[in-house]
């Protein structure tokens, strides 16, 4: 449903019925229930109530945080960037313990801000919300938070707050798992020329580390159609890049009857007239098939750029880990990913302080470094998550042992990148504008298919536009470039 019959729908609902059993109807009559209470307080104030969305984590979060904003638009609220809005929502993530201190430590200082500002709402979603022990701790160390939900549930966003703004009590409402999936709700766009389409939701891999199977429950695939559909709806409002996202984009269509791969997705969104450019993320190793790339080798739109976490080199590790490959299994299908497509750029996540890593494990995940020669990496310090299989593992690593490994592993990614970013130095590539330069207006930076950034003289009419640019020289990790008129 387009974006503007989304806001029809909810105009034509009579509210002075009972809500609707169907979603996503519902929500729409509690979006102009919400509504008319917003209205009604703005009115008394004199100004129009503002909200403030704050994310953390990844790419998953920043969507689910664009539907957020799109259904806070819908009922009223004017969105602000600073946290003097009268209301605040947090959009937590927990895949490592600093994500949770991070949001600790922001109520701790909400908390005298609410004192003095006591109309002032405050909601906390995400990943961090699906821990029992989380939100146990709210409810007795945070108890002024008004409303707390979690992933499975963000179309219910209307309905939560409007129980919160009929009652005086927190509403916490937490669901373990879904098999649902709601479609054509609001969803407000950071940018107008790229965004992000969930293909798919959760995770059923289970990686020994990792607390995203607990917290984003089972896998889930979006229908083809409704993917397509939203697609040309973006690129009808001029959006020129898409991001298909998912966390293991590689099994979508597995859950469906009548399978259908992830390849032959990116054929039919291959086929929508007007996009330029098709990004995925994230691609496990184990389920990358030939048919993907034969299919991103063909592709004139799917930038060459491939996202594929290895976490660790050595192949002992990588079994307790659960990652279901060896070394030389990653190696082998980097090989042949080189092959088939010799100007792709990989990157990587990498972990390192996994339990019982030793000196020698280390040096695998070195080699594989140096083997695969990636364009760019995220590297993590390996953080306990509790309720995941590693927390209880034995030969916990020591913490100096561990810092000391993560410097050696950046010295070398950031040396292999620094070598690759330069081979490139000199050619000319075409980049899709995306901003004004932070620090010189009168520089923009655009994005390479590869993902590399660079800046270039020009002013805020290119954004959203792909140009020709020289890279005329290499500054490390991004270039200094100028427009050129052809390729
Ligand atoms: N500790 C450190 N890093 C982690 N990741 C996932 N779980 C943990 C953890 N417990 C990293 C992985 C994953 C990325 C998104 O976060 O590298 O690919
Ligand atoms: Fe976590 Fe592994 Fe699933 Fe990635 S594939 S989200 S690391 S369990």
């Amino acid at each position: 449903m387009r974006e503007d019959t989304i806001t029809r729908s909810i105009e034509e609902i009579d509210i002075t019925k009972p809500a609707p059993t169907q979603e996503p109807m519902r929500q729409y009559y509690y979006i102009r229930k919400c509504r008319e209470i917003v209205q009604e307080e703005s009115k008394k104030l004199g100004r129009p109530l503002t909200a403030r969305t704050v994310t953390f984590g990844c790419q998953m979060n920043a969507r689910d945080s664009e539907k957020i904003v799109g259904i806070l638009e819908e009922i009223g609220y004017q969105i602000v960037e600073d946290e003097k809005a009268d209301f605040i929502i947090y959009n937590t993530c927990t895949v490592r313990e600093n994500a949770n201190l991070k949001v600790y430590g922001r109520l701790g200082a909400l908390k005298k801000e609410k004192k003095k500002n006591p109309h002032m709402k405050l909601a906390l979603c995400g990943c961090m919300m699906q821990e029992d022990v989380v939100v146990e701790k709210i409810q007795k160390s945070y108890s002024f938070v008004d409303l707390i939900f979690g992933t499975h549930n963000i179309f219910k966003f209307a309905e939560l707050l409007y129980t919160r703004m009929q009652g005086d009590r927190m509403v916490i409402d937490i669901w373990k798992d879904t098999n649902e999936i709601v479609e054509d709700l609001p969803s407000e766009r950071k940018f107008s020329f790229k965004a992000g389409v969930n293909v798919m939701f959760g995770c059923n891999n289970f990686c020994t580390y990792c607390i995203v199977p607990y917290v984003r429950g089972r896998e889930r695939s979006r229908n083809p159609k409704d993917i397509l559909q939203e697609i040309e709806k973006l690129v009808s409002d001029g959006v020129v890049e898409i991001m298909l996202l998912g966390q293991n984009v590689n099994s979508y269509g597995k859950d469906f009857e009548q399978p259908f791969s992830f390849a032959q997705l990116l054929e039919e969104v291959e086929k929508v007239e007007g996009l330029k450019r098709i990004r995925f993320m994230t691609s496990h190793p184990k389920d990358l098939s030939d048919e993907l790339i034969q299919v991103m080798k063909q592709s004139k739109k799917i930038c060459k750029h491939l996202h594929l976490p290895v976490q660790a080199g050595s192949s002992r590790l990588l079994r307790i880990m659960n990652r279901r490959y060896t070394k030389e299994q990653y190696l082998d299908l980097v090989a042949k990913i080189k092959k088939e497509i010799p100007d792709i750029s990989l990157t990587t996540d990498i972990m390192v302080g996994f339990p019982g890593e030793t000196e020698e494990d280390f040096m695998e995940t070195m080699d594989v470094v140096r083997k695969v020669r990636y364009d760019a990496a995220y590297t993590f310090i390996y953080s306990k998550r509790t309720g995941t299989p590693a927390a209880t593992m034995p030969d916990q690593v020591p913490e100096e042992v561990v810092k000391d490994r993560f410097q050696r592993l950046l010295a070398e990614i950031q040396s292999i990148s620094a070598e690759l970013t330069k081979e490139d130095e000199g050619t000319v590539q075409e980049v899709l504008v995306e901003e004004v330069n932070g620090q010189d207006a009168g520089l923009v930076t655009g994005r390479l298919s590869n993902n590399l950034l660079v800046h270039f003289k020009g002013d805020d009419s290119l954004i959203g536009e792909l140009v020709n640019v020289k890279l005329v020289e290499c500054k490390g990790f991004y270039y200094m470039g100028e427009i050129v008129a052809e390729a």
